[in-house]
Formats: structure tokens, C-alpha cells, sequence
């Protein structure tokens, strides 16, 4: 029965019994769920809303390691709601209004619990501002690494996979609710403020700096970052749109990270010409300096890169085809859940074996060749469990089942099908038998086999 006949039932029982309306209101809106039910990440994302969009105001003091924020959420109820929460770790909260008038809320845990003044109907758009404060801290992931707010001594450096969003600001922490931004970050005159998506230009008064950036394309929030610092800021432009790279001042100017981010239009221009138009309106790359930040990540429109891939003398362009890639796989077309992150991880590994080869590094062949001899079968790519979520068998045995697609179905078809994929995908989620089905739309026939044999299949696949 749909929630409209149903409530129809009870409003005609009610009114046969005399009426008793209250009840029958109070029945329309149930509180929100606490997470998504995602087992790779227990308690992130929040259910019974879809967020449009955040606002978030930021300003943020090295000197106290202290942030105070106001963040402004627009999002539509997908259920009458008594009560909603958000992801947020540590940090106190001041005040919050839904619509404008003022609500309760309370902390439980990682979680604040907001009760607006009445409830709000499904379908409802609705507007959250919430005012909040403190130390941020990292969120402890165990062999991940930290993923969170990581304070540095000249600034901070918020990221993180699968969680990060959640130490500096309130979210629905899951990839599966796309949001845009618009990010407002304050700091001390003389420090940068870098985050995502086309810098809006920045002011300042009495000693801060307010810097500006917006994001206008869906964006999962594990994407979002916030860099301040000392940094070399480098504004241009590439392919018309906007490109800002940014050096940490602790690593050479003209240096290895450098150099390689420097080749960010070019490795990005390869990869469109492989999987179709870039798909955002800014492009960019930061380097930290930071020896925590043991990763890079493919933080939407602007990675990020740990000091450890630029070590060796020359320019490592292969993590900047890596975390590019990523723009179109992962970013553009995200997870719907964690256990798929294959379709991340797989094509951007894919994804250096192709700029490899074309850098004259080694060719695609002998990349599978290389990796198909030392892989472990038993080890499955799609749902590997949450503590093999970025190990071999999501980056390398994925990117070996890509390899067997394009075999399997010749390099005309193989490009065509990331393409439209990619195009039928743009700003949206998606899942591993999603891609699955749509590969055997475009090959038209089954693949079943194909994918079952490299993804899953525990003993080594026959060569395609
Ligand atoms: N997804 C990142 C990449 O492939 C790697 C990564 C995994 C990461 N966990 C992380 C980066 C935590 C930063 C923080 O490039
Ligand atoms: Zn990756």
C-alpha cells in the first residue's frame, strides 16, 4: 500500500471513530535513520533526506588550532521526518535552525540529532543552519590511516577516505548523497585557504583572509577538502576553465611535486581523449608537505598529493594520471556503496597502464603481464571487505579485469563503452552490476562469465 492510500484509510477510520487527527499527524514523520546501512563504514550517512547543496562558512586559527563554522544545508526530505541527524565528529555545537526557526539538537556520538519545532513532510525542501565550534580532530581509521582534520602547525589539511567530511563540518557522510558546495574559508592574512571547485576570488579585513570556492557539480563529501597554509598558489587557466595548483612552501619550488603538477592540463587532456570530456569546471592538484598524508587523493577538481610520491629525482606523473582519472571514475560517476570501490580504483590504475604507455614508461600488455603473474585469485575485487577496501585485489586485480574487457571486446568497442558509460553516468552513483549491464548492452552479449572469472573467481582466469 503507498503511504498516500494508507494514510487516507487512517484519516476515514479516524473520522468514523470521532476524529482524532493529532495521532494520525504525529504517524506521517518518524525519525530519520542514523546511518545508511553501509557495512564498510558503520553510522556514516544519515537517512530519510537527499542534501542539495552546503554552504559552509569556515575560519579557521593555526595559533589556537581552533574552527568556528556555520554551515548551511539545503535538503529535501525522502520521508516525513520528526527528527534528522548529520555526521559530525568531536566539535560543539551552538545553534541550530531548520527554516529559520529554532530547533533542538543533541549530540550522540559522531551523530547530531536535530528535532525541528514540527515535523517535515516527504518531499519537503528544507534549509538546516547550524552554528559550531572547536578543536577538530582526525577520525581514527586504524591500518587506513587517519582520515579527518589533521592540524599541521602553519595550517590544517582535511582529508580522507572513506570518512573525513564529518571533523569539520556537519554531513551526511556517503558517497551515495551528492551535494554542491559553496566554501567560504577565513584565516590569517599571509596563509592560503585552497578547497574545491572555482576559486570565487577572496578579501580581507582586520588581518584574515576570506578565500572563495564553489563547487557546482555533485560532489560525494569524502571529495571535499580544505588545505591551509603556507603554500606557492599557481592561477590559470586550462581548456578555458580554471586551474589552480598549489606547492607546499617546505617542498622546492621547482621540485618534483612541482613539476609534476605542472603537467596537470596535459595528463588531464590525455584522459579526456580516452574517457570523454573532463567533467568539472575547474581543474588543479595541491602538494602537501605533511608526512601523515601518506596517500594521495582524488579530491574533486583539486588532488591531493602526499610528500611521499615526489621522493625520487623526476616529476611521478603516474599518481597525477591516477588521482585525474579518478575525476571521471569515482568523482563524476561515484559509489553507490563502498563495497564497489573497484569501479574507483580498478580504472585508475587502468588509467596509469594507459599514461604509461604513452609516457614510454612500459606498455599496457606488459603492466598485465607483470601483474597477472604475482596475483593472488583467491583475493576477490568486488566487495573485499573493509580492511582490503585499497589493496591489490580493488587497485591491480581491477585494473587486470578492465584489461580483459578491452581484450575481450576490441579496443573500438572497449573506448566506446567507458565514454558512454561515463556521459550516461555524469553526476550520478552507480554499482558494480550496473557497469556490468551496461558493458553487455554495449557488447551485446553476456559478460557474465568475463567479470565473474576476474572479479571473483578464486583461481587465476584463463588469458583473454
Ligand atoms: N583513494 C586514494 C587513491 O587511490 C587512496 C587512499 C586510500 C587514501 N585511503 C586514503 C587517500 C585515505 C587519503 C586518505 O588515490
Ligand atoms: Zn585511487
Amino acid at each position: 500500500m503507498t503511504r498516500g492510500r494508507w494514510s487516507a484509510a487512517v484519516l476515514a477510520v479516524a473520522l468514523l471513530a470521532g476524529g482524532c487527527t493529532d495521532e494520525d499527524a504525529n504517524a506521517r514523520f518518524r525519525p530519520g535513520a542514523a546511518d545508511l546501512g553501509d557495512p564498510y563504514v558503520p553510522g556514516a550517512g544519515n537517512g530519510g533526506y537527499d542534501v542539495a547543496h552546503y554552504a559552509l562558512q569556515v575560519r579557521y586559527d593555526p595559533a589556537s588550532d581552533r574552527l568556528t563554522g556555520q554551515a548551511t544545508v539545503t535538503a529535501t526530505a525522502t520521508a516525513g521526518l520528526s527528527r534528522f541527524q548529520f555526521d559530525l565528529a568531536g566539535l560543539t555545537v551552538d545553534r541550530v535552525r531548520v527554516d529559520g526557526a529554532p530547533a533542538t539538537h543533541r549530540r550522540d556520538g559522531n551523530e547530531l540529532v536535530v528535532t525541528p519545532a514540527h515535523g517535515l513532510p516527504a518531499g519537503k525542501r528544507f534549509t538546516v543552519e547550524v552554528a559550531y565550534g572547536g578543536v577538530p580532530q582526525p577520525l581514527p581509521s586504524g591500518e587506513l590511516g587517519d582520515g579527518g582534520f589533521h592540524a599541521t602547525g602553519d595550517g590544517a589539511i582535511a582529508l580522507g577516505q572513506p570518512e573525513s567530511a564529518s571533523t569539520w563540518y556537519p554531513v551526511n557522510d556517503h558517497p551515495s548523497d551528492k551535494a554542491t558546495y559553496d566554501l567560504e574559508v577565513t584565516v590569517p592574512d599571509g596563509l592560503a585557504a585552497l578547497s574545491n571547485g572555482v576559486p570565487k576570488g577572496r578579501s580581507s579585513k582586520d588581518g584574515w583572509t576570506t578565500w572563495r570556492w564553489s563547487e557546482g557539480s555533485p560532489m560525494a563529501s569524502y571529495l571535499t577538502t580544505l588545505v591551509i597554509g603556507n603554500y606557492r598558489v599557481s592561477t590559470g587557466t586550462h581548456a578555458g576553465k580554471p586551474l589552480v595548483t598549489a606547492v607546499a612552501a617546505g617542498l622546492p619550488a621547482d621540485g618534483p611535486a612541482a613539476r609534476a603538477l605542472a603537467r596537470t592540463g596535459e595528463v588531464a587532456d590525455f584522459l579526456a581523449d580516452r574517457f570523454g570530456p573532463y567533467p568539472f569546471d575547474a581543474y588543479g592538484g595541491i602538494a602537501v608537505a605533511d608526512e601523515r598524508i601518506r596517500y594521495a587523493l582524488e579530491t574533486q577538481t583539486r588532488p591531493v598529493y602526499g610528500p611521499g610520491f615526489f621522493r625520487g629525482g623526476r616529476p611521478n606523473t603516474e599518481v597525477v594520471a591516477h588521482e585525474l582519472a579518478h575525476q571521471w571514475f569515482g568523482d563524476s560517476v561515484s559509489l553507490s556503496r563502498w563495497s564497489d570501490i573497484w569501479l574507483n580504483e580498478g580504472f585508475a590504475t587502468y588509467a596509469e597502464w594507459l599514461w604509461n604507455e604513452h609516457d614510454g614508461v612500459r606498455t599496457v600488455a606488459q603492466a598485465f603481464a607483470d601483474r597477472y603473474a604475482v596475483t593472488d585469485w583467491t583475493k576477490p575485487t568486488v566487495d573485499p571487505g573493509r580492511a582490503a577496501m585499497f589493496g591489490d585485489a580493488v587497485y591491480q586485480r581491477g585494473a587486470l579485469a578492465v584489461h580483459a574487457l578491452r581484450r575481450a571486446v576490441g579496443d573500438e568497442t572497449f573506448f566506446r563503452m567507458l565514454r558512454g558509460w561515463l556521459a550516461e553516468r555524469r553526476n550520478g552513483t552507480a554499482t558494480t552490476a550496473d557497469f556490468i549491464g551496461y558493458a553487455e548492452r554495449v557488447a551485446g552479449r553476456s559478460l557474465r562469465p568475463l567479470f565473474d572469472a576476474w572479479l571473483v573467481g578464486a583461481s587465476a582466469p584463463a588469458l583473454p
